[in-house]
This record gives C-alpha cells, structure tokens and sequence, in this order.
C-alpha cells in the first residue's frame, strides 16, 4: 500500500466512516442544515430524504433551541449517572415518555443509541425470566430486521450479511418471516397470510423449546426489507403466541416513534401490545446521543423487590445535557403538533409516492407517515445483469445528482427505495423528492425497455 494513499488529503484517512469504502472517493462533507436540507462545504443544497439516519425528525431548524437547553444545563450540571442517585431532567424525561408512551408501559431505563436499547431489552427479558424462576434466553427475531450492530443486537439482526463475518453470536437467535409474503406474494389473502406467518412462528416456538425462549422482538414497520408492516389481527397474534408460550413481546420503535409514523409510537397505530418498548433517534432528533428502554408494570414488578435490582447500566445513559435536548425536542413536537402535521401530510406524501406506480420498474409502493418504501420490480427477472443494473451506488448517485439524499437497500435481489424526510417537510419537499425519482425512475425504465427489445431481437 502506497504510504501517500494514507497520508493523503482528499480521502480523510483518520476518520474511519461507519460502513464505508475507506479506499473509495473522499467523502463529502457538510457543513450546515436548514429545515430538511443538508448544505455541504462547497454551499450545494441537498434535500435529506431519508431524515440523515430515519433520525433528524425535526429537521435542522431547532439547533438554536437545542443548543440553549444543553447550554443551561451544562451551567448546571453537566453530567451524573443514572446508578443509584439521579438528576432532575432524567426524572422529567422518564415522566414524559412514561405519558406519551402506550398505556402501562412506564418505566423507562436510559441508554446511549437503539443498539443498545435492544440489548438492555435482550437482558431485562432474561433477567425477567429468572426473576420469576425461569431460564429463558432465546430471542426470536424476524428476517432482514435491523436491530443494530454491536454484538448483542447483531445477534438479532436478521440481516444474515451483517453477521456471518462476526460468528459465532452471543445471543441464541431464531429467525421468523417477516411480513413481506402479505404484499402480493405467497399468499392468496391477507387473512391466509397472517394464518401462515403465526402459524410458522408457533411452530418455531414449539421446535425451539418455549420453556428457553425469552423474547420476540419486531417492528412496527420493519424497515429494512421495504416498511413492512401488517394488520392489527397479526400483531394480536403476536401477543397471543407470546402469552401462550411465556415470551415477553418487545417492539423495536428505533425509527418508528416520535412521530415518523404520524403518533408518539408507532405501537399504538398498528395494533401491537408489546411489553417493552426500545427506541433512541427521534426521542432526541438525533440531536442528542439518547436511547431508552420502556418497560410495562408487569415487566418492572419483579425488580421492585426488596434487595433485586436490574445488573445493567453505562455511564452515558440518561445523560443530563443529552436528557435536556431530548426534553426540548418533545416540548418542540408537542408545541407544533409534529405528530398532526405528519397524519395531516401523510396522504399528500402516499399519493406523489403512489403516482410512480405507473412506470414499469416501480412494483409496490408501501409504508406509513414519513416512511416509505418504493420496491422496483425484482431486477433478476428482468436484467440479464441482476442488480447491478439499478445497483444502489448508481441509483442512489443519479439521485443524489439531482439534489436529493436517500438510500437504496437490498432484500435478496429486490432494490428498494427508501423514502423517510425529516417531519417538518411539505409539499415543496415531496414534489421535488418525487420529481427526482420519477426523472431517475424513467430512465431505468427506458434502458430496461431497451435491453428486453434487445433481448428479443437477437431471440429472432
Ligand atoms: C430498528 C432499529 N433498531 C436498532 C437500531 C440501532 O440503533 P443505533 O444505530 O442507535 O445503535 C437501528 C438503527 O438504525 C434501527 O433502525
């Protein structure tokens, strides 16, 4: 390796980004937001349309706010833990979320990010279980779920690509469907759909031994694998297994809650009872480095025993400054009603996202509030060269030529277009969010149109 390619200016050698070819281009870099834009260092604008990491919910516009909360509370005091004693914005948070959150679910354990919260969640379950004289530590979790990356939460992942290199695991997994086969696949109706998916999940359980099983954890729109979601009658179902078996039902609300899907938590929308709650993102809107646990009544009885006490803890969770800016986050949403303004918006956004359905590459759109999925059609049936054709790099550059941020994942071969603004967007965002993709869109479906005439010519 050259030494000059490590030295080198342009590609930043010293900061190691998340998830990124160190050895490709120099990163761009930005410098400033406003509103859902994104500014980088040569003054471009670019609009965030995936809400930078489904995180900013309240855009770039409150820094100001923000920024005097954490100034009055760095004056006042700028850290203390959450071991034993406590401090003032900790308690203050704990009660907001204990009322915005679904009923009974009122207690809540600080953390530092969502990876972290589904781990705190994998353990309280586990601790749970022992603590009412049972040894479970098994999670089921649901297939191309993200739960995150360290190596409890990566346990779960349902995203085997993200896993195989760091095998063996530390927690005991099990993998059920997710929901996709209730989108036009597999299934003669939604109702045979959820029959089959609890059906093959009470299977599992059964073959997995209930009695070891701690956990179910899903989301309430999964995100990876293309805002999956699903009737209520599936979530009861959920509840019902995981009462019939003794699993505690965990919902992860990483990027679900505080609004994305046009109320507090998502939970409550969908239908799904969970008996833990994990979140982080836009408790704070990323403006904060905040995650929570929120466990139900029943799930935190057994630690109110005398001499019991839940054997987990760090030193960043529930952080003064970081609890100061998550509390005027909320204040923020609840002054302008950011959960309205979603359920408001929400139809004019499906109805420009559902205008593309009528170019052949486009095969479902999908999703709920400000999280959205456009799934083009399976790339493999269609291009001799499988997904390379709409690769995400290219979609995702010729995107971002036209001013707009976003990101395209894969679930096997199928490219799917993420779609998640900051929640302050209006229409002036959707148009140009849709303009950009109808212009992209119309491409790929132009070339592919060439390739199959092609294909048919030389047949000839
Ligand atoms: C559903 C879900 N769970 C957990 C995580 C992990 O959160 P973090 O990156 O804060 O560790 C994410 C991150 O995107 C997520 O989307």
């Amino acid at each position: 390796m050259p030494t000059d390619l490590l030295t080198s200016d342009a590609s930043h050698p010293h900061l190691w980004r998340h998830f990124s070819d160190m050895g490709g281009a120099a990163p761009q870099v930005f410098v400033e937001g406003r509103g859902s834009y994104l500014i980088d260092e040569s003054g471009e604008s670019y609009l965030d349309a995936l809400s930078n990491l489904y995180c900013v919910n309240l855009g770039y516009s409150y820094g100001a706010e923000m920024g005097r909360a954490a100034f009055a509370q760095y004056c006042q005091l700028g850290y203390h833990s959450s071991w034993g004693s406590t401090h003032p914005r900790a308690l203050e948070l704990a009660d907001r979320l204990a009322k915005l959150a679904p009923v009974g679910l009122n207690h809540v354990f600080f953390t530092p990010s969502g990876g972290e919260s589904v781990e705190a969640a994998w353990k309280l379950a586990r601790a749970f279980a022992l603590a009412n004289g049972e040894d479970r530590w098994k999670v089921i979790s649901r297939q191309s779920a993200y739960h995150g990356t360290t190596l409890g939460a990566l346990s779960l992942n349902g995203l085997d690509h993200l896993r195989e290199q760091f095998a063996p695991m530390l927690v005991p997994s099990i993998r059920t469907s997710n929901t996709r086969r209730l989108f036009g696949t597999g299934a003669d109706s939604v109702d045979d759909g959820v029959r089959e998916l609890l059906d093959e999940l009470e299977q599992q359980i059964i073959e997995n031994d209930p009695s070891t099983i701690a956990a179910l954890i899903v989301e309430p729109v999964q995100n990876h694998g293309g805002m999956l979601s699903a009737p209520p009658s599936y979530f009861a179902g959920l509840r019902r297994l995981c009462d019939a078996y003794g699993l505690l039902l965990v919902a992860d609300e990483t990027i679900t809650a505080f609004g994305r899907c046009g109320v507090w938590f998502a939970s409550a929308r969908f239908g799904l009872d969970p008996d833990i709650i994990v979140t982080a993102k836009g408790l704070s809107s990323a403006h904060a480095v905040m995650g929570a646990v929120i466990a139900s009544d029943r799930v935190f009885a057994p630690f109110l025993r005398p001499g019991s006490s839940f054997l987990h803890g760090n030193t960043f969770g529930g952080h003064p400054v970081m609890a100061a800016v998550a509390l005027k986050n909320l204040e923020i949403m609840e002054r302008i009603d950011l959960p309205g303004q979603v359920r408001a918006r929400q139809t004019a956004l499906e109805k420009e996202l559902r205008s593309l359905l009528d170019l052949d590459v486009v095969h479902d759109v999908r999703g709920a509030g400000y999280l959205w999925a456009i799934e083009l059609v399976s790339a493999s049936a269609d291009a001799p060269h499988g997904k390379r054709i709409w690769g995400p790099l290219d979609l995702e550059k010729r995107l971002h030529q036209l001013g707009v941020l976003t990101r395209v994942a894969f679930d096997d071969d199928i490219a799917i277009i993420n779609v998640a603004p900051p929640l302050v967007a209006e229409q002036t965002e959707f148009d140009i969010i849709v303009d950009a993709l109808r212009s992209v869109l119309s491409t790929v479906s132009a070339q592919a149109q060439e390739r199959r005439d092609q294909a048919v010519s030389t047949t000839m």
